[in-house]
């Protein structure tokens, strides 16, 4: 059993605990993430590791509430115990030999990538971080990526905070400005990483993009997070979850991803009632 130590609210529907899970806290590294059980019957979800305190042996996770188990997972508060908390899992994201990066994240999505800026930016590495989120009360981790960051931009899709447009705009900028990175990394929703991936293809830019897809046994046995990537099945759980994102089929991926939205709504229904 894993306690949590701390919770807070981000926005409505995005919460940040801290769990106590020292052996996992000695590993841990960006990129990487955890599955978790609220209960011994419930669903396991992946979940990345937003940061961690080796010290204190303390893993921190950002979710969004979107099904029964996350919804679940909200209900607990500071005190209460996981069932079941598994990690890290996962290749760490690489940062050997980078020097001027751009880590782009959208939405829920910051929160994976904000980790990734923080070690970079600790490396002395040149970090732009571009984040964009739908509207303002969507905002999450402002001034975790401002405090990492060489250059920050904030994107809205409707323009009520930071610039109005897509992250897809203020990256492009960016590189007509004359920025030369040796990588872009980019987390969010699939959508957000083809369009950053099309946009870099073209610049020629190289670029790691982190897949989140259905997850269920994290070890690579049971398929259920399989990729297709440069024309071969890749599973995100053991040769993830980070693939260059020139060579991702995310059409397949939201696909796959689509297949279990109708599912997920029922149960999530149910747990609301
Ligand atoms: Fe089962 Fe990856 S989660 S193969």
């Amino acid at each position: 059993m894993y306690k949590i130590i701390s919770k807070q609210v981000l926005n409505p529907t995005v919460t940040k605990m801290e769990i106590e899970a020292p052996l996992i806290a000695k590993k841990a590294q960006p990129g990487q993430f955890i599955i978790l059980r609220t209960d011994e019957n419930g669903e396991r979800i992946p979940l990345t590791v937003a940061d961690y305190d080796r010290e204190k042996g303390t893993v921190t996770i950002i979710f969004q509430i979107v099904g029964a188990t996350t919804n679940q997972l909200n209900s607990f508060n500071e005190g209460d115990y996981i069932h079941d908390f598994v990690g890290p899992l996962g290749k760490p994201t690489e940062t050997e030999g980078l020097k001027k990066v751009a880590v782009v994240g959208g939405g829920v999505g910051c929160a994976i990538a904000f980790p990734i800026a923080k070690k970079l930016h600790e490396m002395g590495v040149e970090v732009h971080s571009v984040v964009g989120f739908r509207n303002k009360d969507l905002v999450i981790l402002e001034d975790d990526f401002k405090n990492n960051s060489d250059v920050f931009k904030l994107m809205t899709d409707d323009g009520s905070y930071g610039e109005k447009g897509l992250v897809t705009n203020a990256l492009e900028e960016l590189i007509k400005e004359g920025n030369q990175y040796d990588e872009v990394i980019t987390i969010g929703p699939l959508i957000m990483m083809k369009f950053v991936c099309q946009l870099t293809k073209k610049y020629d830019v190289k670029t790691i993009v982190s897949m989140n897809p259905i997850m269920i046994d994290g070890t690579g046995m049971c398929g259920g997070c399989r990729l297709t990537v440069g024309g071969e099945t890749k599973f995100a759980c053991v040769d993830g979850p980070d693939f260059d994102g020139h060579l991702v089929d995310f059409d397949e991926a939201m696909k796959r991803g689509q297949m279990y939205k109708e599912f997920e709504r029922h149960a999530y229904e149910e747990s609301c009632n």
